[in-house]
């Protein structure tokens, strides 16, 4: 007897298959599980995928589009100098009630994995003191990363070092930084350095945003593979954005990527933002400012997809979906093989999911009982599509449902059944 039996789903891989749960772990995958269930859950034609993961985000400020203002300009640096206001008067009960809504867009999209940046730059450290309380909140039902992230530099500001190190005392997962911003190229450096001896001391992972730039001189990333490869710190660390890489000259970045693979470092870069940030400084042509993600996986290193922001002071928009993320990347990335359409949905789940190290993931016996049924036939139908979440579930608990609707994508006028024909 099983709790619940989720019959005839299309794996991710394309295998037709059973899932039995039996409390919070999966029991069984077979192509046919005869045996009672509590509950039976159709899947026929459906997806059925282990949950998405997002390795990069900002759930400290999400949800506060408009507040005190917008970011007028659209760039990274007035995303900086508006947060810096927004931070300077957000309370602790603000940034949890968003990020508490936020958790609650995530569960019902699927995305039960975040690696939230949290800014350490203040003295008041709220941002940490919230989300260490939202990390508790959501606990049951998402496994949510804190990064000790210094926003304004680690040394730029006369507490940046000591309260990063305060906010890891107090609980935070993974260390963070922002070498580009540094006073100087070789602050910058002495950071990266910095912050992999702080993470290989303490035995925690490492995630920096790096090279967030179109400079092309910035070129931190191969200070973090050299420091990764001394600390042999390998799939624990990973550099986010890397978009100065777009801009790189070719030879130099034929050196670069294989001292990256040979340290084990993961690379995140964030499709959504990377597109509507970067370039901002050019005229004609505009420079795409997604780094180099095609060429980085031929060397087998790991390339996730972050989300980064939701209506907050960088990104007017943004919905939870891992899958938009997904779309926006295939497109940037020009990512248009079978082959490559189908890795986008594999970016956003499993190896997003490897990326944060996740433990006891996946569709498999003894795994988590975590995964989402999808109304698409196939990963790179979800993409897509992005189709609605049929239902979510969370260590064996059914956490969000949506009757299967077809009229999101039936004109006025017309019979909802007809945005079934969309589908494949
Ligand atoms: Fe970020």
């Amino acid at each position: 007897m099983f709790d619940i039996l989720i019959r005839g789903g299309t794996l991710p891989d394309g295998r037709v298959a059973d899932i039995a749960v039996r409390g919070d772990r999966i029991a069984a995958v077979e192509p046919a599980i005869t045996a009672q269930a509590g509950r039976v859950i159709e899947a026929a034609g459906d997806l059925v995928s282990p949950p998405f993961a997002d390795p990069h985000f900002h759930m400290d400020a999400t949800l506060s589009y408009g507040i005190p203002r917008i970011n007028a300009s659209g760039t990274l640096l007035e995303g900086i100098a508006l947060w810096g206001e927004l931070r300077a008067i957000a309370t602790v009960d603000e940034m949890v009630d968003r990020a508490m809504t936020y958790c609650d867009w995530a569960a019902a999209m699927g995305l039960l994995a975040i690696r939230t940046h949290v800014d350490t730059t203040p003295d008041h450290l709220r941002g940490v003191e919230a989300m260490l309380e939202v990390r508790r909140r959501v606990a049951p039902y998402i496994d949510l990363q804190l990064v000790a992230f210094p926003q304004d530099g680690l040394y730029r500001t006369a507490t940046g070092r000591a309260n990063l190190i305060r906010a890891l005392d107090m609980g935070v997962d993974v260390v963070g930084g922002i070498p580009h911003f540094e006073r100087t190229m070789e602050e910058g450096a002495e950071s990266v350095r910095d912050l992999a001896r702080i993470a290989a001391e303490r035995g925690l992972m490492l995630d920096l945003h790096c090279d967030e730039t179109d400079d092309p001189m910035s070129r931190h990333v191969e200070t973090l593979a050299r420091e990764v490869t001394r600390h042999g710190l390998g799939a624990r660390a990973a550099g986010s954005h890397l978009t100065s890489m777009h801009s790189m000259d070719n030879y130099y970045v034929s050196k670069l990527l294989p001292l990256m693979a040979e340290s084990g470092m993961c690379a995140i870069p964030n499709p959504l933002i990377n597109i509507t940030i970067q370039g901002r400084h050019d005229t004609f042509p505009k420079r795409r400012g997604l780094t180099r993600v095609k060429e980085m996986q031929a060397l087998g290193i790991a390339v996730g997809w972050g989300q980064d922001c939701v209506l907050d002071p960088w990104y007017p928009l943004g919905t939870a979906d891992m899958l938009d993320v997904a779309f926006m990347g295939l497109h940037v990335a020009q990512m248009t093989h079978p082959a490559e359409m189908a890795r986008c949905f594999t970016m956003v789940t499993e190896t997003n999911a490897a990326i944060m190290g996740l433990k006891d993931y996946g569709l498999r016996k003894g795994a988590l009982a975590s995964l989402v049924i999808l109304d698409a036939g196939n990963p790179t139908e979800a993409v897509r599509l992005r189709p609605d979440r049929l239902c979510v579930i969370s260590r064996g608990r059914v956490i969000a449902e949506k009757a299967r609707n077809d009229s999101r994508m039936a004109l006025p006028g017309r019979p909802a059944s007809v945005a079934r024909r969309h589908r494949g």
